[in-house]
């Protein structure tokens, strides 16, 4: 049995009278790091609102770690596309947020909290509010409120374009930052991302998500990819441009000239 399994699942939202996934099959492994890539609103983020429950109304079976969805609640962390950070509340109590909810002293919590928070390189940072932080800093906490939450047991961490709202150079250090926490820890991840680079750089595999409804996922091995030089031999080259053709075949299918 594989850690996260989808089975021939069919799913549309009702809103919308078209379906985004059918009969899709696929699975992810305990450890895996999967980067899922395809075009925007191909389905991507529904796939991790189906694994958490937001999304009930579906065909076919998912599993995580061999229970539904719903009997799995609490098996996941998961960082939002959008940073939902709480304004009025700062970084350290930002943190302790997911922390609240278990059985611990405050002191633990913040304790486990401030550890986090320098994990992520935020130290000093504890009472500002997110509002006087820069936004790859804002990432980084929401990263450390996710990582608080893998730290009592959840076992899966799913990554919604982390990076998608930051400049090109403060992505590649979060990048490279990212490589280094995501390796020592024991969970499964999945994060989406629309840049293929950091699918490559970042996961050990890439699901590649294509057509509509999406019927299945190809799932490419970027194992041998584990540091930046390696995006630069020839088979990497050649790979980047594959996935970059067919990303532009599928807007130009769907008539999209943006
Ligand atoms: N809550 C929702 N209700 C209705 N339609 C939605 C909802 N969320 C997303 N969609 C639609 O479903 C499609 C896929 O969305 P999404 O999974 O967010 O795409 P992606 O993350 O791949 O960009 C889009 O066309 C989007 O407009
Ligand atoms: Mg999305």
């Amino acid at each position: 049995m594989s850690f996260v399994e989808f089975n021939n699942v069919t799913f549309g939202y009702k809103e919308d009278d078209y379906l985004l996934l059918e009969d899709l099959t696929f699975s992810a492994e305990k450890n895996d790091i999967i980067t899922v890539i395809g075009a925007s609103g191909c389905g991507k983020s529904t796939l991790f609102r189906l694994m958490t429950c937001l999304e009930t109304e579906y065909k076919g079976s998912i599993t995580i770690n061999g229970k539904t969805p719903k009997e799995a609640t609490g098996t996941a962390a998961f960082m939002p596309q959008k940073d939902l950070l709480m304004p009025w509340r700062n970084i350290l109590k930002n943190v302790t947020l997911p922390l609240e909810a278990l059985p611990m002293s405050k002191a633990e919590r913040i304790s486990q909290a401030k550890e986090a928070i320098e994990k992520v390189g935020l130290s000093g940072c504890e009472n500002k509010r997110p509002s006087e932080l820069s936004g790859g800093m804002r990432q980084r906490v929401s990263f450390a409120r996710t990582l608080v939450q893998l730290w009592h047991g959840r076992e899966l961490m799913l990554l919604d374009e982390p990076f998608s709202a930051l400049d090109s150079l403060t992505r590649i250090s979060m990048q490279d930052w990212l490589i280094g926490q995501v390796k020592g820890l024991d969970a499964t991840v999945m994060m989406v991302t629309h840049d293929v680079e950091e699918a490559m750089l970042v996961g050990n595999k890439i699901f590649l998500l294509s057509g509509r409804p999406v019927k299945q996922i190809k799932v490419i091995d970027v194992s041998h990819i584990t540091c930046r030089e390696d995006l630069y031999t020839p088979s990497s080259v050649e790979l980047k441009n594959e996935l970059v053709r067919a990303f532009l075949t599928e807007k130009a299918e769907r008539g999209d000239n943006i």
